[in-house]
């Protein structure tokens, strides 16, 4: 298994205009699908509701990037109802089927790899380089799976222990049914997959329901795995509203199992509803409220650019972006005025073009919130060191990167996931402080260090409350986990399982384990 990471490969082989020519490309791909009518998708059949709703680009407003089916739960119920009985058959599929049908999807991700990133772009704002990188973050997560499905043959495995003579035991890990998965709008297509194919390589069945915001491209994630010949029955796509959703969720029990990747909010009200009739798995990737320590043994260098990609890009509206800042004492002017440059060299712009780094926020409600933020924190005694405005666009949402000092620590902006680009920065007296302060959240998702002292970063790795912890991150500070390399999930209220994404033990969220014992 091989990481994607196309973009670094381009510049590597000093091909980077080939690279730019075919993003164009996939551009002016989605650019002529615009306007189109996409159906729900159960079993073989697409279907049509009379009332629909439109998804406008956040990079251009007056682009309609497609026109979807709003659905009064009627759909979402006979999605369900086709997923249990397709699971009948589904369960016993031999995972060498399995394993190869996601390598087969895999291949056909990475053939339409250019228009899915344009299709993200168009979608939720984000620029061509990381839209780049979560298409190859998707077929990682093909690739991995398969993988993790090879490596475990199946999750079957001979029991050693004997009590009677002739007795043998094995341990099979089996599914559990139909699972909904409800993705967010940050990572349409990856994180759609990765709880997408969690399930079905595992031998579950799956009804998808993405954000409203951002329902295409996992309307092309289902329709790519159906082309690459998992069958129509055991992958269906839904568009119904969230308050039908979460209806339909509490009285069905046919839903065997759920996951969801969103906020804190939703998740648990979902998870609530979901097992109040009956106990029911559950796997949830919720927000986080992370941190960055930057000690007095940093490469200040590394520190800025990887606190800058930590906390703004793709505007902060990353569950893993930084948003609190930790520094030591010593080096805190230095650092914060170089962050406030790196941070005003940022393009700001339409993601289609290949100079912007930020493009615009997922819609208006970010843009008011994002306001709300600023306004909140100057009141309650912080300062904006650069930032703090919204660019006057009307087809467009964008925001400046903001970084916020001096904010007294009792404000809740402290503790609240904002998924905005808003930084808070603070002084602390020594590494012990900043980790106290990490932990000060109810969120434990991610944490970065930049430290050129290997016992500070060994202290810090051990007592940091956070599923997917960094230290040195020039690429990011807290964010760009890659499958099969840095596992993601989160700890505290940032999670639920305790299995990361990308991880060798994802999949068991999606299997219970069955004792088959036999004697001669
Ligand atoms: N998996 C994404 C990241 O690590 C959210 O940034």
């Amino acid at each position: 298994f091989v990481n994607e990471r196309t973009y670094q490969r381009y510049l590597q082989e000093n091909r980077e205009e080939e690279f730019h020519k075919l993003v164009d490309e996939g551009i002016r791909r989605v650019e002529e699908q615009l306007g189109q009518e996409y159906p729900i998708l159960i079993g073989d059949k697409e279907l049509r509701t009379p009332s629909k709703f439109n998804v406008r680009s956040p990079v251009d407003t007056s682009l309609t990037l497609g026109v979807f089916q709003r659905d009064d739960g009627e759909l979402l119920r006979s999605a369900i109802k086709l997923a249990r009985e397709s699971y009948r058959d589904w369960k016993d599929s031999d995972w060498r089927d399995r394993v190869e049908l996601t390598v087969k999807a895999a291949n056909e991700l990475r053939r339409m790899k250019y228009e899915l990133a344009a299709t993200i772009t168009f979608e939720n704002g984000k620029n061509r380089y990381e839209a780049v990188a979560e298409v190859d973050e998707t077929i990682d997560y093909f690739n991995y799976y398969a993988q993790l499905l090879e490596e475990n043959r199946g999750y079957t495995r001979e029991m050693e222990g004997r009590i009677v003579k002739g007795e043998h035991g094995i341990s099979v890990m089996r599914p559990y049914g139909p699972w909904l998965i409800i993705s967010p709008f940050n990572f349409p297509l990856a994180i759609t997959a990765t709880m997408t194919l969690g399930a079905l390589i595992t031998g579950n069945t799956v009804v998808v329901k993405p954000s409203s915001d951002t329902p295409l491209s996992a309307y092309k994630l289902v329709t790519t795995l159906r082309r690459a010949g998992f069958s129509a029955e055991v992958v269906n796509y839904v568009t119904s509203p969230g308050e039908v959703v979460s209806k339909v969720m509490e009285e069905n029990l046919d839903i065997a199992g759920f996951a969801f990747t969103g906020s804190r909010e939703v998740g648990h009200r979902l998870l609530k509803q979901f097992i109040s009739l009956k106990p029911r798995p559950a796997v949830l990737e919720l927000g986080g409220k992370n941190a960055t320590v930057i000690t007095a043994k940093a490469d200040l260098r590394k520190a800025v650019e990887g606190t800058f990609r930590g906390a703004f890009g793709f505007g902060g509206q990353k569950c893993s972006a930084t948003s609190r800042v930790f520094v030591e004492s010593s080096i805190y002017q230095e650092f914060l005025a170089r962050f406030k440059a790196r941070t005003e060299t940022a393009q700001i712009g339409d993601p289609r073009q290949k100079s912007t780094f930020l493009g615009p926020l997922i819609n208006k409600g970010a843009v008011d919130k994002f306001r709300r933020y600023v306004d909140q924190a100057i009141s309650e005694g912080g300062r904006v060191i650069t930032g703090g405005r919204v660019r006057e666009d009307t087809r467009s949402y964008l925001v400046e990167p903001t970084i916020i000092v001096d904010l007294p620590y009792t404000s809740s902006l402290w503790r609240t996931e904002l998924f905005v680009p808003i930084v808070l920065v603070k002084e602390v007296q020594n590494l012990k402080e900043a980790i106290r302060l990490v932990n000060d959240v109810d969120y434990g998702l991610t944490a970065g260090i930049f430290s050129q002292d290997t016992e500070e970063v060994e202290y810090f790795f051990k007592n940091v409350e956070a599923g997917v912890t960094y230290a040195n991150r020039e690429s990011g500070s807290t964010t760009g986990a890659m499958p099969g390399v840095q596992p993601f999930g989160g700890w505290k209220d940032s999670g639920w399982t305790g299995r990361n994404a990308g991880g060798p033990y994802y999949l068991l969220s999606f299997m219970r384990e069955q004792a088959r014992t036999t004697y001669d």
